[in-house]
């Protein structure tokens, strides 16, 4: 057994023996499983019939769709949802941690209630928006905030800041990274391995349908790639935008002392530090990994958990960058920003996010990566277990996973049939096999032992 790594609170337990999985026995397992799926899921498949002809792919995202077809939800209360064929699913995607409180969260759903006495939109200020950018700046250690309505206009108002900040176009992101879709930020979001050559000196991926700009793509986790990158290119980069842990190749977590360096290089070559915690935020803990691993950006821009399920985004930081709202060089502009829903959405998380409710979150998932990297142990299987705040993965890997490389190297066949066993008894997690659980402020212990006892039987079935 081998404890990887426990700095600044982050978790991954890599076994030290481990005997292959049998790709045969992985080929029967997706067999049947998707033979069970097709057989209970008819009104889900009529729903998908009917969807396709007024939406793409049946959906509102394109994340949503899967083949044959996605599961169609009907409705969703605390921890579970129900879906058109009346089965109940236990949720551990909760809407990408948007749904950190729970479904239907009564404060929340208290908080929109009383919202809707005093009215819908003003497009002026109000007391509302300001008292939810103050929660916000205290919250997460800021000095400014603007609200926006998704993750991808954050992202994309975030750059602009640090454009009109540093007068430079470039922007550099980690390969593999996924920051919305912004047209740069599309660019290596999940290149395919050919197209992308040297690990060291990545070739930035772009499709021929965008216009990025001037676009740089770096190794995670490899400071001296980052280095050679700013003495090249600096002068041309206005941005360095990253996930602080990425959560959008499972979960990542950044070496001992990468952020920290990060930082420094980011001072020493001019270039505005942006950590994306989109999806990090208040599920990696209270006040955000930037302040949990004890690293400063310069910007920082959520989405998601802030809002208790309800469409709202921001982006902040420091004064001197936000200054550049101020004074209009990056003007920001948004009929709906900032509107009174989105706001009583801001006030109920902050009522329900305290630290102990997020730690005692966090508590059960640490019981659940214990517990589950125990039966890898046991099952000797080729994987194992990393975790970051309420969120938790299996990643199908005998060593740790550093970077998009580590991640493109993973047994997609075995993380695909583990998700469809899962998903065929009553468990659902995101479809695109580079998520991660997320243990809400609904779920509770028996929810625990049914995602814990449900990998015992995956693991089971893997060895019969
Ligand atoms: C890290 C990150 N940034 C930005 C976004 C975009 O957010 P949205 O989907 O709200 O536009 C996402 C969405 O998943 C994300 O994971």
């Amino acid at each position: 057994m081998l404890t990887q790594t426990n700095h600044k609170q982050t978790f991954r337990f890599v076994p030290s023996t481990s005997v292959p999985v049998d790709p045969k026995r992985v080929e029967e397992i997706l067999k049947q499983e998707w033979e069970q799926f097709t057989k209970e899921t008819g009104k889900s498949a009529e729903e998908s019939r009917r969807s396709f002809k007024a939406l793409p792919l049946g959906v509102t995202s394109s994340f949503q769709h899967w083949d044959p077809y996605p599961i169609s939800i009907a409705s969703a209360k605390g921890a579970y949802m129900t879906d058109v064929d009346g089965r109940q699913l236990l949720d551990l995607s909760m809407g990408f941690g948007a749904m950190l409180a729970g479904h239907l969260n009564p404060i929340v759903v208290e908080e929109i209630e009383s919202s809707l006495t005093s009215g819908m939109l003003f497009v002026t200020p109000s007391p509302i928006s300001t008292d939810a950018a103050e929660r916000i700046c205290n919250r997460f250690g800021i000095d400014q905030v603007r609200f926006t309505n998704s993750g991808t206009e954050s992202t994309m108002y975030a750059v602009r800041v640090a454009r009109s900040a540093t007068e430079k176009m470039g922007i550099l992101k980690v390969e593999g990274g996924y920051h919305g879709s912004y047209d740069p930020f599309v660019v290596s979001s999940k290149p395919a391995l050919d197209k992308i050559g040297d690990p060291e000196d990545p070739t930035p991926a772009i499709d021929s349908n965008l216009v990025p700009g001037d676009i740089y793509v770096v190794p995670f986790n490899n400071i001296s790639a980052l280095e050679r990158m700013f003495e090249k290119n600096a002068k041309k980069i206005a941005c360095f935008i990253v996930e602080p842990v990425l959560e959008n190749l499972a979960i990542v977590l950044p070496d001992e002392g990468y952020l920290e360096r990060v930082r420094e290089l980011c001072d020493e070559y001019n270039v505005v530090l942006i950590f994306d915690e989109v999806k990090t935020g208040l599920t990696a803990g209270a006040h955000g990994a930037s302040a949990r691993l004890g690293v400063q950006p310069d910007l920082i821009t959520l989405a998601k958990s802030i809002g208790g399920g309800l469409p709202l985004a921001a982006f902040g930081g420091k004064k001197k960058y936000m200054d550049f709202v101020t004074n209009g060089k990056m003007a920001h502009f948004g009929t709906f920003n900032g509107n009174p829903l989105a706001m009583a959405g801001v006030r109920a998380i902050d009522r329900i996010c305290s630290d102990e409710a997020l730690a005692a979150a966090e508590e059960l998932n640490q019981q659940a990566l214990n517990r589950i990297s125990a039966i890898i142990d046991e099952y000797q299987l080729p994987a194992h277990t990393v975790g970051f705040g309420v969120k938790g993965c299996v990643t199908w890997s005998t060593s740790p996973v550093r970077n998009y490389r580590d991640y493109k190297a993973t047994d997609f066949g075995v993380a695909e049939a583990h998700w469809l066993f899962a998903l065929n008894r009553g468990i659902i997690t995101p479809p695109g096999l580079d998520e991660q659980w997320l243990i809400s402020l609904a779920h509770g212990q028996t929810e625990i032992d049914l995602l814990v006892e449900d990998f015992r039987d995956f693991a089971k079935a893997l060895r019969a």
